[in-house]
């Protein structure tokens, strides 16, 4: 879908939706807001949803559903087996990728726990273009290491390469001469690569890396959770593709990969997950993951009316019009800070607009978390509630030190069909208030550090008084009420 044409003015992106139900929102006043992050231990995972203007922390599990995945729910076939509403997801989701074997799961984690689980040993390697959190904690649970070889170029912040998610052939062939191909339990291909910025892989790129990985005998799967963002950038930046539709190129996709799987969360605009599993011995050996971990193999922890909606949710997924709009307004954000001078990961993404935390605050050393001080910033100056995506999402080494994250972002996710662009506009201005008041940013340090992902439950607090002299700032140019 081409972005709207407009007669006089510059073009903004458009919504192909109109609002239908609505939830209030509420600005609580700056004091307000230092009080709840205080209560939240400076970890924007704590904050109450109750108590945030803009929820951006994330665009999982909270996209908008259809007036038609709605009415949907009501026809589903709630059975604990055979469920007549598994058997059309099943089948769906089989018309767009071309594998019927479906092993359904509460959400993407399960998906990766259980293909780990399988497969990974201690020692072994499991090559990926980039990690994500959860799919590299799985890896390393089980005594395996995660080997990320995106190219280079992919984690310079700013630039205008089309495909920052590659994957370094180069790296992966002396990967696997390093490894040895026995003992690489697969090859993890993450579309739309979330923690570099929600960029794309090239189909071009996908179908190298998995030819490279076959001839090896090494098993390719395909992280589909953010698929439909790469869906969408595959056709409109990719040479050859524009006359291809987007089912069409799904299907291009699937049938380089060994498994699939996602989190239904993003991919559908529900929640749930599943796994497809091409070769019929290797899914009926991972089934019985599924009854011991998930629930029976006719919904594995979802809700059936959720599986019903999901089922219209694939299926808007390979509507253009419906995809577009997530990229289209997050390059118009990303457009606009960028203009103002505020360091952006470019171009735009999927999932959502990513500040370059690293460069913005760069006076705050990586120890402590520029990413984590400037998410907990924005949440204090406007109740905007991004996340953090750098050193304090890592975990420690062995030894104890910091792993300094290679990128360090803060995430402005774009739920999707969810926020307007006078919303979106709001974020820009604040986004720049922050940027220009920036140098009055400082530090956090951990009160109580978890062991495993401990962004999502650890508690901190920040090194100085810097929180109370930013709002201060903040209040005098807004007033004390937002
Ligand atoms: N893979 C990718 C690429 C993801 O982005 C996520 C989740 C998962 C797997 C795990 O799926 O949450 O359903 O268990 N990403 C969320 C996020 C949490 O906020 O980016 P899940």
């Amino acid at each position: 879908m081409p972005e709207i044409r407009f007669y006089n003015r510059e073009p903004v992106p458009v919504e192909m939706h109109k609002v239908k139900i609505v939830q209030k929102l509420t600005l609580l006043p700056g004091k307000e807001r230092l009080a709840k992050m205080r209560e939240a231990g400076f970890n924007t995972f704590l904050l109450h949803n109750g108590d945030i203007f803009m929820d951006m922390l994330t665009d999982s599990g909270v996209n908008a559903m259809s007036d038609n995945m709605q009415s949907a729910m009501l026809r589903a076939d709630d059975a604990y087996a055979g469920s007549e509403t598994f058997y059309r997801m099943r089948d769906k989701l089989e018309e767009i990728f071309g594998i019927g074997n479906l092993l359904p799961t509460h959400q993407g984690r399960a998906c990766e726990h259980i293909i780990a689980q399988h497969l990974v040993r201690p020692g072994s390697c499991v090559i990926m273009n980039y990690h994500f959190t959860t799919s590299k904690a799985h890896v390393t649970r089980l005594g395996g290491h995660v080997e990320e070889l995106v190219k280079d170029e992919g984690l310079i912040p700013k630039s205008d390469l089309p495909f920052k998610g590659n994957i370094d052939l180069d790296k992966v062939k002396a990967c696997i001469a390093k490894e040895g191909a026995e003992n690489i339990a697969y090859m993890r291909l993450e579309a739309g690569t979330n923690l570099i910025g929600g960029q794309p892989i090239s189909y071009e790129n996908m179908k190298a890396a998995t030819e490279l990985a076959k001839a090896n005998g090494i098993l390719t799967v395909l992280d589909a959770s953010l698929l439909q963002d790469n869906l969408y950038f595959i056709k409109t930046r990719e040479e050859g593709m524009q006359d291809k539709s987007i089912a069409e190129i799904t299907r291009m996709i699937a049938d380089l990969f060994d498994m699939i799987y996602f989190s239904a969360r993003k991919f559908g605009f529900g929640r749930g997950g599943g796994i497809l599993i091409r070769d019929e011995k290797l899914f009926h050996e991972m089934e019985d993951y599924i009854t011991m971990f998930e629930g029976f193999l006719t919904y594995g922890g979802m809700s059936v009316k959720e599986m019903e909606a999901l089922i219209i949710g694939f299926e808007e997924t390979m509507d253009m019009d419906i995809i577009s709009q997530g990229p289209q307004f997050i390059a118009h954000c990303v457009k606009e800070l960028d203009a103002l001078g505020v360091p952006m990961i470019t171009p735009g993404g999927g999932l959502g607009a990513h500040i370059d935390a690293r460069q913005m605050v760069d006076h705050i050393p990586s120890e402590q978390y520029p990413a984590g001080s400037l998410v907990a910033a924005l949440y204090l100056c406007g109740g905007i509630r991004g996340m953090e995506r750098g050193t304090l999402s890592e975990e420690r080494n062995p030894d104890g030190s910091e792993r300094i994250a290679s990128v360090e972002m803060v995430r402005l996710a774009f739920p999707r069909r969810v926020f307007t662009l006078s919303q979106t506009e709001y974020v820009i201005d604040r986004v720049k208030w922050l940027y220009d008041h920036r140098h009055m940013i400082g530090g956090l340090r951990f009160v109580h550090e978890p062991k495993t992902l401990r962004f999502f439950t650890g508690r901190l607090e920040p090194v100085s008084d810097w929180p109370e002299r930013l709002l201060a700032a903040y209040e005098a140019d807004f007033g004390t009420d937002q």
